[in-house]
């Protein structure tokens, strides 16, 4: 069977909703791949921001996109680390203002095409998770389950503000507020792949929910799509 015919779980929503740590709980409990397409939005950024390529020359950022050179470095509890021409970047990748510059990038329909085929490619049994903002839109309208988180930018900047000071990063919560709040405006109006639920999405509203319930909800439905590939869902 070709590998174009495994499952796949889409989880997409705004920045801040959670779900990349969504997704690493489901890729480990089933034992899954992941795929993180917003970072191949913020290597693409990071590699043109290196070769002081300007974030609106969008011939030659698809140029950048296509040649990305890029390891994902796994281990046996999920992604270890992430090396971009050889060189380890996440802390760098993670930051603000990669994120910001990712977007950017990201509104670019060239940019958003020469890393399509790429982001397929993840797809491979057993199975795999894809978090990012058009996974169950575009990148795989056939997927077997489709998932969309949303939560209030208030609630979602608390999330980021957390998140980066666990990691020893600098972070201002009313910074971050307005930086979601533009980063979202951007994301769900840009005319290519903007940020939408499928239609056949599961949409779920996080804001008073922890990590646990949400991930609760997510295996649940994953087991019952896994069960009855074709029936409906709860
Ligand atoms: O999920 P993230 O914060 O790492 O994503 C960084 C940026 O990349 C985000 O502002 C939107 C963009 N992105 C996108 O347009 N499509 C995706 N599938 C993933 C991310």
């Amino acid at each position: 069977m070709t590998q174009a015919a495994a499952p796949v779980i889409t989880i997409d929503g705004p920045s801040g909703v959670g779900k990349g740590a969504l997704c690493q709980r489901l890729a480990s409990r089933l034992g899954w791949h992941l795929l993180d397409s917003g970072a191949l939005y913020r290597l693409t950024a990071l590699a043109a921001l290196n070769r002081a390529i300007p974030l609106d020359d969008e011939a030659g950022l698809a140029v950048v996109a296509a040649g990305l050179d890029v390891q994902f470095v796994g281990g046996s509890d999920g992604l270890i680390g992430i090396l971009l021409e050889g060189v380890e970047t996440d802390a760098t990748l993670r930051g603000e203002s990669c994120g910001n510059a990712a977007s950017r990038v990201a509104a670019l329909p060239a940019v958003r095409a020469a890393l399509l085929q790429r982001q397929r490619d993840f797809r491979r049994f057993p199975g795999l998770i894809a978090d990012g903002r058009d996974m169950g839109t575009i990148v795989f309208p056939d997927a077997g389950l489709k998932l969309f988180l949303t939560a209030s930018s208030e609630e979602r900047a608390r999330r980021r503000y957390k998140q980066l000071r666990e990691k020893g990063l600098n972070a201002n919560l009313k910074s971050l507020v307005e930086e979601i709040d533009a980063r979202d405006e951007r994301d769900a109006r840009r005319t290519v792949a903007p940020l939408r639920p499928a239609a056949d999405a599961k949409v779920l509203d996080t804001t008073q929910m922890n990590i646990e319930e949400v991930g609760d909800w997510a295996l649940q439905l994953a087991f019952q799509r896994l069960a009855a590939p074709e029936g409906p869902l709860d």
